[in-house]
């Protein structure tokens, strides 16, 4: 889908103009004047019930209303929804061209930029994964989304909103490959081309130099593997100040290893590496948006966790790299074992703030259902600049505690550490785990993603497989640590 601007509608000759309506309401003022332009009656009837449209076409052109649901309940989500069901109904009526004129938007009164949000949402709307049909058939979107209107600073601030939905697509495209191509070698390779493409510092570390590093609980997972794994480190600005350091869960494909999982919806497994994924997004965004407001450090451990006969067996026990020993008593539990040397990593970058993203719990899942991540913060800043980031991005996040108590169940008779404690309470115990690992006075805060990273729905920004969650989370958290900045969103 190519994204135009234009300054005024004649340049948008033939496109069929969105117009967005809450229920229950009516057109008017300047949003009267652009239908009666069309040669289209204002007071044609339209609900404006969520989901719904209504092609019309007048004398001079043609609109496509859009339902944006209840007044009271329009917000930016409900928006992203609306330009998902534009552009699948111009999909659906072969409308090859759409346009949305920016003062209408301006009109909607939502908080944010809502045309940049139209961009990133129509990008996002429009994603399929091809790669592996040899027929990849019709774009199942509209060849254009036009914004008319706008002042100086649109192209800039469209510009950036098709970064950020470039970004998204990436860990998209990432998660949904498969992990016989989407290998740890593979991600180093995505890494490698990023880093030379826009000046990022980037290292892939081997097997080898992971165990001769000292991370044994990282090299306890990728043991049963003949797949390399790979300990990928990427830095926007190796010269710059104290980094934000993000770790990103990287398990190319999680079959439990010898804690075997049931074969049903296995293959989901493929996407246990959406936390890596987001975080490569975030540097292709950093990269297309021309750099990032401060310095942003990735820490991707990156391996398959499969059974073979060199394979970790429950009761092994290993010594992290900070020194503390795990005993493993189940190996599916192996998503905390990566992250908890790449934590223990990031000491040398001295991190001003320390974020992980994993889909690390089915338990997260049963306890939140598949919209929301959960954040696990060690201060309130944190939390909350995720929680409000991430919410004004469609990216949604419910705390959850770190609370003392939770940390003894975790200690091994044999060794400091076991890697699971009770069934009960899942969630809170990996957390708890990773914390052990975290360098001591650092910001952190762990977020679960196993629930939003994968979706089976097709509607709204969202298609079948990978969402590529966290991405945009990530984006919002740079801009308001911005070097000098006071908090507020600064992109
Ligand atoms: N990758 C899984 C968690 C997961 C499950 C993500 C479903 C997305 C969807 C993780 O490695 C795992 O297997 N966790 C175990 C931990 C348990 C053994 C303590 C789980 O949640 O069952
Ligand atoms: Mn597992
Ligand atoms: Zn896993």
């Amino acid at each position: 889908m190519n994204i135009e601007i234009f300054r005024n509608c004649d340049e948008s000759d033939g496109a069929v103009l969105v117009m967005f309506r809450p229920e229950g309401a009516s057109w008017v003022g300047e949003d009267r004047e652009l239908l009666t332009a069309l040669g289209v009656d204002p007071d044609m009837a339209f609900s404006g019930k969520a989901g719904r449209t209504r092609l019309c076409s007048g004398a001079a052109g043609s609109c496509l209303l859009v339902g944006l649901g209840k007044a009271d309940e329009v917000d930016a989500d409900a928006f992203r929804s609306a330009v998902g069901t534009a552009v699948r109904v111009a999909a659906g009526q072969e409308l090859a061209r759409l346009a949305v004129d920016s003062g209408h938007l301006d009109r909607l009164g939502l908080d944010g930029d809502m045309a940049a949000e139209c961009v990133t949402a129509a990008l996002l709307a429009g994603y399929r994964f091809t790669a592996f049909k040899s027929d990849p058939g019709e774009d199942d979107a509209p060849a254009s989304f036009a914004i008319l209107g706008g002042d100086e600073g649109t192209r800039a601030r469209l510009d950036r909103a098709m970064a950020v939905a470039e970004g998204v697509r990436l860990a998209r495209d990432l998660v949904n490959t498969p992990s016989n191509v989407a290998t740890p070698e593979y991600l180093a390779g995505v890494a490698h081309d990023l880093a030379v493409r826009y000046g990022f510092g980037v290292q892939a570390f081997g097997p080898e130099d992971i165990v001769a590093m000292g991370m044994g609980s990282f090299a306890s997972v990728f043991r049963g593997s003949d797949t390399p794994a790979r300990f990928i480190v990427l830095d926007s600005d190796p010269d710059g100040g104290r980094p934000l350091v993000f770790v990103g869960k990287g398990v190319t494909f999680d079959t439990g290893g010898i804690s075997l999982k049931p074969a049903a919806k296995m293959h989901e497994m493929k996407g246990d590496m959406a936390g890596a994924a987001a975080i490569l997004g975030l540097f292709k965004v950093i990269g297309l948006a021309g750099g990032a407001p401060r310095r942003v450090v990735g820490l991707l451990p990156c391996t398959e966790n499969v059974p073979g006969s060199r394979a970790t067996k429950p009761g092994d026990v290993v010594t992290a790299m900070n020194g503390k020993t795990v005993e493993i008593l189940n190996t599916d539990a192996e998503g905390r074992l990566i992250l908890a040397d790449a934590l223990a990593y990031s000491a040398r970058f001295e991190p001003e703030i320390l974020v992980d993203l994993a889909t690390l719990t089915g338990a997260c899942l049963v306890a939140l259902g598949t919209k929301v991540a959960a954040v696990f913060a060690t201060t309130a800043e944190l939390d909350q600049r995720i929680r409000e980031g991430g919410s004004r991005v469609g990216e949604r996040y419910w705390p959850m505690p770190l609370w003392a108590e939770y940390g003894p169940p975790l200690k091994s008779d044999v060794a400091d550490l076991k890697n699971i404690a009770t069934r009960e309470g899942g969630a809170i115990y990996a957390a708890m785990f990773l914390k052990n690992f975290v360098p001591e006075g650092v910001d952190w805060a762990h977020l679960d993603i196993a629930g939003p990273a994968w979706t089976d729905e097709n509607a709204s920004v969202f298609r079948p497989g990978g969402t590529g969650f966290g991405v945009r989370t990530l984006w919002e958290l740079v801009g308001m640590y911005a070097e000098g900045g006071d908090g507020e969103p600064a992109l």
